[in-house]
């Protein structure tokens, strides 16, 4: 018999980028269902809806994290050390438009390169620095928002050189810290949402954050080690890789 949200356990989650859009959707459902909730974002003091939260809500708390900062990171662990984290949320990313719109001739190399720092590094770094902490945990997941951008099987138009190679790279490196952290018992999921309505995805989005939020968290109630590694969309079917 399935639980129901209330009387499921409850543990902890840690998101990144979590002051607006997707990030801030999964903070705000995991504090409602009364899970430890370690907020993180670049500018706490900008973050109004985080820093409400915080200070209403005995079970979440607001915390420092650039994800291309290795010594914000550093910090983090110190503020988290023995502090276990069940569910650990890849969620910042970063996509502008103006990258995807560049042609072969006017790439911005520079902002390629962020796009890598942020996308594919940021995501590494903070899995291998906060992997302690999830495999101490009773869940020992690792969640990871991709895109569908990052399937090379769904590349049928040119440009979003950066995106696309950044959510590639991304999802390879994660298959391959699946395989090392397995024996850990740590899995690691790749969750495309879905195109969301958030800053990133626009106004024309047609999925909700609530929508895709809904799916994720089916995907995180029902994991399984034996799913680790997979590549999936908020509804549980499979993304070609
Ligand atoms: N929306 C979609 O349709 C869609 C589709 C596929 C995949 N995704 C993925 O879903 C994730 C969330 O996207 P979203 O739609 O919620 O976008 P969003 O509204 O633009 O939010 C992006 C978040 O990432 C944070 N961020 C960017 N660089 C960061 C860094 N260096 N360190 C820490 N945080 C950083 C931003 O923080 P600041 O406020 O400080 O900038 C913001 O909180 C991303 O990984 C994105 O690639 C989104």
């Amino acid at each position: 018999m399935a639980l129901s949200e209330s009387s499921r356990p409850r543990g902890s989650i840690l998101v990144t980028g979590s002051n607006r859009g997707l990030g801030l959707g999964w903070v705000e459902a995991y504090a409602r269902l009364g899970w430890r909730v370690f907020a993180t974002c670049r500018d706490p003091d900008s973050a109004d809806v985080l820093q409400q939260l915080a200070e209403t809500e005995d079970n979440v708390s607001l915390h420092r994290l650039d994800v291309t900062s290795g010594a914000q990171l550093r910090q983090l662990q110190r503020e988290l050390t023995d502090r276990p984290i069940d569910v650990l949320i890849n969620n910042a990313g970063v996509y502008f438009e103006r990258w995807g719109q560049d042609p072969v001739g006017s790439i911005d190399f520079e902002a390629w390169d962020e796009t890598l720092r942020t996308n594919v590094l940021g995501p590494m770094r903070v899995s291998e620095a906060l992997l302690p902490n999830v495999a101490a945990s009773t869940q020992r997941l690792i969640v990871t928002i991709t895109s569908h951008m990052g399937s090379i099987a769904d590349i049928t138009s040119p440009r979003d050189y950066a995106y696309r190679s950044s959510k590639a790279a991304l999802n390879a490196a994660m298959v391959g810290l699946s395989h090392e952290v397995k024996p850990q018992g740590v899995g690691v999921l790749l969750l495309h949402p879905g195109w969301v309505r958030t800053r990133m995805g626009g106004d024309s989005a047609p999925i909700t954050v609530e929508k895709s939020l809904t799916g994720m968290r089916t995907l995180v109630d029902t994991f399984n080690l034996e799913q680790s590694g997979q590549f999936l969309r908020f509804d549980g079917s499979a993304m070609p890789w």
